[in-house]
C-alpha cells in the first residue's frame, strides 16, 4: 500500500499522449497479477508464487508511474515543477521503502496484527490528504462534472479519516497501550447513526456549496467516528476490525483512484476492500459475530457481565509427570495457541510430535481460525517447524474427536479453548465456538501464570478436574518434558 500512496501523489494531473497508452496497458497487467496474487494467497502451496505475481505487480505499477511522471513533467512549460515532482517522487519512494524494509526485516511475527494496522492507518491519511488537494486544485473540471468531483471529494475524505483514527485505535489496543475493553458510551448506537445521517446531509450540502468549512467539519466528524467505531469494540473481535479496517482502506484507496482519475488505484482499491469485507465476513463466522454489529461498532451489544470470574481449586503439574501421562496416551491432540508464538515453542512442539509419533502415537493439532494473533498465525509457525500439513486440522474438522482423546496437549492457548464460550450464556465471549480439549480424558495447560487470555476472560477449564496446569514459559516446558520421555 505504500507504494500506492506514491501513485496517489504522482498521478495528479490527466493522462497524456503515449505515456498515457504505456501507462494504461501496464496498470492492466499489474491489475491482473494482484488478483493472481490473491489468488494464489488463497492456498499454502501456491502462497509463495501469490506473492511474487503481487510483488510484480506493485514493480510495474511503480516503474509505469515514474516514467509517468517524467514524461508529463517534460510537457510542463515549468521546468522547476517538474524537477520538483521528479524528486519527490524518488524521494518518497526511497524513504518509504527503506522503513518498509527495516519494520519487515525487524518485526515479530506476534506484532505483524499491530503493524498492518499502523500500515492502514498510512492509506485513511493519504486518502484524506487526496481529498483535500481535490478541493483546494479543482480547476479544470468540466462543469457539469463538478458536483461528482466534490461527492468523490467529500466521500474519500470521510472514509479516509475513518479509516485513519479506527486504525490508530486498533494498533494501540493490539501494542497493548490502550485497554482492549470495549468503550461502552452511553447511547453509542445513536451517536454512530447520528455521525452518518450527519455526514449524507453534510455531503449534500458541500455539492451544492463546497466551502471549505464543510470539509472541516467532515473530516472531524470522521476522525471521531473511526476512533469511536474501534474504541466500542471488545478484545475478542480485534482480528475482525483489523480485516474490516483493511477493507476501509482499500475503499479509501478507490476513492482517491477516482479523484485522481488513476484506474490502478481503483481497481487495487476495489480488490482490497472487497476482499478485506469478505474476509470479515467469514471471521465473523467463525467466532459466531454478527457482522453488521461488528462494522457498525459493536452495535446492538450490551456491557458483559462484569463478574464471570470462577474461582477454584487447580491442580498443577511437573514436566516428568506430563512426560508419564504421554509415554502412556495412544491419542494426543495438541491445541496451541498466542502463547506458543511467544514462546517461540514450534519447535521443541515438533520434535514431540515427531518423537510421540515414533513411539506409534497419533498425534494431531486442532488449530481455532483466531488463535494466535492473525489469520493463520498457527499455520505459519507450524509449517515453519515442518509439522507435517496432515496433521494439522481446523476446529471443525477435529471438534467431534476430543471426547476421544487420551491427552490435550493446550500450548499457550485461552480464549480459543474456554469452556464458557460453549456453556455459559453471559460471556462476553459466549457462541464463539471453541475448541471442545474439556471432554478429552486429560487436559495440560501450558501458561505461565492463572492470567485471563486476550479477551481479559476467566477460563473455568483451568479448574476442571480433568486439568491440570504446567506453569512457566511454554518452550522450556515442552524441552523438560522432551528430556523426561
Ligand atoms: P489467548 O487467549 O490470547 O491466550 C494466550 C495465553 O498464552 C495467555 O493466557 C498467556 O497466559 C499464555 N502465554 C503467553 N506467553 C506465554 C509463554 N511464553 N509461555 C506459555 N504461555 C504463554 O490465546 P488464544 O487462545 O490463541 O486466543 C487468541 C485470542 O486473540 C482470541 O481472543 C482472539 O480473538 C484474539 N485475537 C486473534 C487474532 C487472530 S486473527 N488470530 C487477532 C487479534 C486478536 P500467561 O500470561 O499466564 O502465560
Amino acid at each position: 500500500m505504500i507504494a500506492a500512496d506514491q501513485i496517489l501523489i504522482a498521478t495528479r494531473s490527466p493522462l497524456l499522449g503515449p505515456a498515457e497508452a504505456v501507462a494504461t496497458a501496464a496498470y492492466i497487467v499489474a491489475a491482473l497479477l494482484f488478483i493472481l496474487a490473491l489468488a494464489g494467497l488463497s492456498k499454502q502451496e501456491t502462497a509463495r508464487r501469490g506473492i511474487v505475481y503481487g510483488i510484480a505487480g506493485m514493480a510495474i505499477a511503480l516503474v509505469a508511474t515514474f516514467l509517468l511522471v517524467l514524461a508529463n513533467g517534460s510537457l510542463v512549460p515549468d521546468g522547476v515543477t517538474a524537477t520538483l515532482g521528479t524528486v519527490l517522487l524518488v524521494g518518497a519512494v526511497v524513504v518509504g521503502g527503506v522503513i518498509g524494509l527495516w519494520r519487515a526485516r525487524v518485526v515479530e511475527m506476534t506484532g505483524m496484527p499491530e503493524l498492518i494496522a499502523l500500515l492502514h492507518s498510512f492509506v485513511g491519511l493519504a486518502a484524506v490528504l487526496v481529498g483535500w488537494n481535490g478541493h483546494l486544485y479543482a480547476e479544470g473540471i468540466a462543469p457539469e462534472l463538478v458536483g461528482i468531483h466534490h461527492g468523490e471529494v467529500f466521500i474519500g475524505v470521510f472514509i479516509g479519516a475513518v479509516t485513519f483514527t479506527g486504525s490508530i485505535v486498533a494498533f494501540l489496543k493490539l501494542s497493548g497501550r490502550m485497554s482492549s475493553k470495549p468503550l461502552m458510551l452511553p447511547g453509542k448506537n445513536s451517536l454512530n447513526i447520528g455521525a452518518l445521517v450527519l455526514f449524507v446531509a453534510l455531503t449534500a450540502w458541500y455539492v451544492v456549496t463546497p466551502s471549505i468549512w464543510l470539509l472541516v467539519a467532515v473530516t472531524a466528524l470522521a476522525l471521531a467516528l473511526g476512533w469511536h467505531l474501534v474504541a466500542s469494540i471488545g478484545g475478542g473481535d480485534m482480528p475482525v476490525v483489523v480485516s474490516m479496517l483493511n477493507s476501509y482502506s482499500g475503499w479509501a484507496a478507490a476513492a482517491a483512484g477516482f479523484l485522481l482519475n488513476n484506474d490502478l488505484l481503483i481497481v487495487t482499491g476495489a480488490l482490497v476492500g472487497s476482499s478485506g469485507a469478505y474476509l470479515s465476513y467469514i471471521m465473523c463466522k467463525a467466532m459466531n459475530r454478527s457482522f453488521l454489529s461488528v462494522i457498525a461498532g459493536g452495535f446492538g451489544i450490551e456491557a458483559p457481565r462484569s463478574a464471570n470470574a470462577e474461582e477454584g481449586e487447580h491442580h498443577e503439574t511437573d514436566a516428568a509427570a506430563v512426560a508419564a501421562l504421554l509415554r502412556e496416551a495412544r491419542s494426543v491432540i495438541i491445541t496451541p495457541g498466542y502463547g506458543m508464538a511467544v514462546a517461540q515453542a514450534q519447535y521443541p512442539v515438533a520434535d514431540l510430535t515427531k518423537r510421540l509419533r515414533e513411539r506409534g502415537v497419533e498425534v494431531r493439532f486442532g488449530i481455532h481460525p483466531v488463535a494466535g494473533r492473525l489469520p493463520g498465525h498457527m499455520n505459519v509457525l507450524l509449517a515453519e517447524a515442518k509439522v507435517p500439513y496432515d496433521i494439522v486440522l481446523e476446529l471443525d474438522e477435529i471438534n467431534d474427536d476430543f471426547a476421544d482423546t487420551d491427552v490435550v496437549l493446550v500450548i499457550g492457548a485461552n480464549d480459543t479453548v474456554n469452556p464458557a464460550a460453549a456453556e455459559d450464556p453471559g460471556s462476553p465471549i459466549a457462541g464463539m465456538p471453541v475448541l471442545h480439549v474439556w471432554e478429552a480424558r486429560n487436559v495440560v495447560v501450558f501458561k505461565r501464570s492463572m492470567a485471563s487470555g486476550y479477551a481479559g476472560v476467566q477460563n473455568p477449564l483451568f479448574f476442571r478436574d480433568n486439568t491440570q496446569m504446567l506453569f512457566g514459559d511454554a518452550k522450556q516446558r515442552v524441552e523438560d518434558i522432551l528430556r523426561a520421555l
